[in-house]
């Protein structure tokens, strides 16, 4: 059955890429920015946020459980926030559409509030595990009745007060490391997460920023230990969201692999449990220049000058994965062009994001004519030394919109073609997407 409502789009063979863009608000930290100033008491403000339907999502179940949340015409957002523990019963299902981050850590919010909430979304995210959250916030009280599989849709029956926690992760997720503080944030006492490998640290920078008592303990061996008293206040705040160092990784890597490219990506967030991607592609012989380095919202951050580079195959570090987690699609095309052998490994966790992402790029890769062979854990890639892709294929982006523009910028690299069978899904974190392309495109003949 074709989707009526698919926006299919072929990208081909590129200009070189010149000019500067602005890349919007970091998804993470939107989502968390709207959640934490609906939980304090009084007006926060918000300006950057990503207006992508993944944070829209969380946006719209935030009024639903009694937050009043407003975009002003100017772009910037107020919020009124409830308090901890004021969140109210949602009168309808929360449709979290295709955000596995709004799930996620909304649960965590009602597992500690004495409301009832039902969880629904697309058909990428019902197919989604649950389990890694359900596990912790049962154990905290609350009464959790999910599909099979522990999968969506699902019911979170929250318990108040509940019970503290000391939970340490079974898998490198920052989505259930922020379900657990977040839970914590209305149950008495000290709720812990013990992190034994380090993932992105946007949770616990900004629930201290709101004034939560909240401490980071590092061991020896560098599990961290994560502790927040509960019942907390929570005091309103303005927060800049920075860029997302996510979204510009599409850019950065086209402008590195599209021949005669000279660009600047502004106001890239460098979060270091973020950076990943770019250490790697520097090491792969990646010409990235990072210029006016600053502080936004308390996160790093700078703008990258990004030139056209012969890359060369690396062995990735498995180490690095977690601070690059959703960049290993856009990684992938790099390897694709560059001389010589990539190989990633320790990327489980990559089956399970909005589509699996190690077979759905190894098949779209090859389609194209990349030589690529998947393991149980990763991919190892031979590219082509720089010279394009055959391309001429019809890629399935299956619901997942990292995969949807690593296609099109591997179209920008093709002799024929590609296809994205379906683009509609960018609009869930970059609704600018194809515009910023377009700009950086038609920069390129520009007197
Ligand atoms: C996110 C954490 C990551 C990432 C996702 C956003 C977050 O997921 O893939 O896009 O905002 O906490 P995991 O923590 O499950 O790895």
């Amino acid at each position: 059955m074709t989707d009526q409502n698919a926006s299919p789009r072929s990208f081909s063979a590129s200009v070189p890429l010149q000019g500067r863009i602005a890349i919007p608000g970091d998804k993470s930290i939107s989502h968390r920015a709207l959640m934490l100033s609906a939980l304090a008491i009084g007006e926060s403000r918000v300006t950057g946020l990503l207006e992508g339907h993944d944070v829209l999502a969380t946006a719209a179940a935030m009024r639903a459980m009694g937050a009043g949340i407003e975009r002003r015409d100017d772009g910037e957002w107020r919020i009124h926030g409830v308090g901890v523990g004021g969140l109210l019963q949602p009168r309808e299902a929360l449709d979290m559409g295709n955000s596995g981050t709004s799930t996620r850590l909304l649960m965590g919010l009602v597992a500690s509030h004495p409301i009832t909430a039902t969880f629904t979304g697309d058909a990428s995210l019902s197919g989604r595990p649950m389990g890694r959250v359900i596990e912790p916030l049962s154990q905290m009280g609350a009464d959790i009745d999910a599909s099979p599989g522990g999968r969506l849709p699902l019911m979170v029956r929250g318990l108040a007060p509940a019970i503290p926690l000391a939970y340490r992760l079974p898998m490198a997720s920052a989505q259930v490391k922020s379900a657990v503080l977040l839970a914590g944030l209305n149950t008495p006492g000290v709720t812990e997460v013990i992190e034994p490998v380090p993932t992105r640290d946007h949770s616990e920078r900004m629930l201290r920023g709101f004034g939560a008592d909240l401490a980071v303990e590092t061991d020896a061996d560098g599990t961290r230990h994560i502790r927040i008293v509960g019942e907390a206040e929570l005091k309103p705040q303005t927060i800049v969201v920075p860029g997302d160092p996510s979204s510009a990784a599409f850019f950065i890597v086209a402008a590195l692999i599209v021949p005669g490219s000279d660009i600047t990506v502004a106001n890239v967030g460098l979060n270091p449990t973020r950076a990943g991607l770019i250490e790697v592609l520097q090491a792969m012989g990646g010409d990235i220049e990072l210029l006016d380095a600053r502080d936004v919202g308390g996160e790093p951050v700078a703008d990258l000058r990004v030139r056209h580079s012969a890359l060369k195959g690396i062995d990735v570090d498995p180490a690095v994965a977690p601070s690059m987690i959703d960049e290993f699609p856009i990684l992938f095309v790099a390897a694709a062009l560059a001389e010589g052998r990539t190989v990633t490994t320790g990327l489980d966790e990559l089956r399970v994001k909005e589509s699996d992402r190690l077979a759905v790029m190894a098949t779209g890769l090859k389609a194209i004519g990349a030589r690529v062979e998947e393991s149980e854990d990763g991919l190892i890639i031979d590219g082509t030394g720089g010279d394009p892709l055959p391309g001429g294929a019809t890629i399935a982006g299956h619901l997942d919109h990292r995969i949807c523009m690593s296609f099109a910028i591997a179209g920008l690299v093709s002799t024929t073609p590609v296809t994205v069978d379906d683009m509609a899904p960018v609009a869930t974190s970059f609704p600018d997407f194809e515009v910023l392309l377009a700009g950086l495109q038609g920069a390129a003949g520009a007197p």
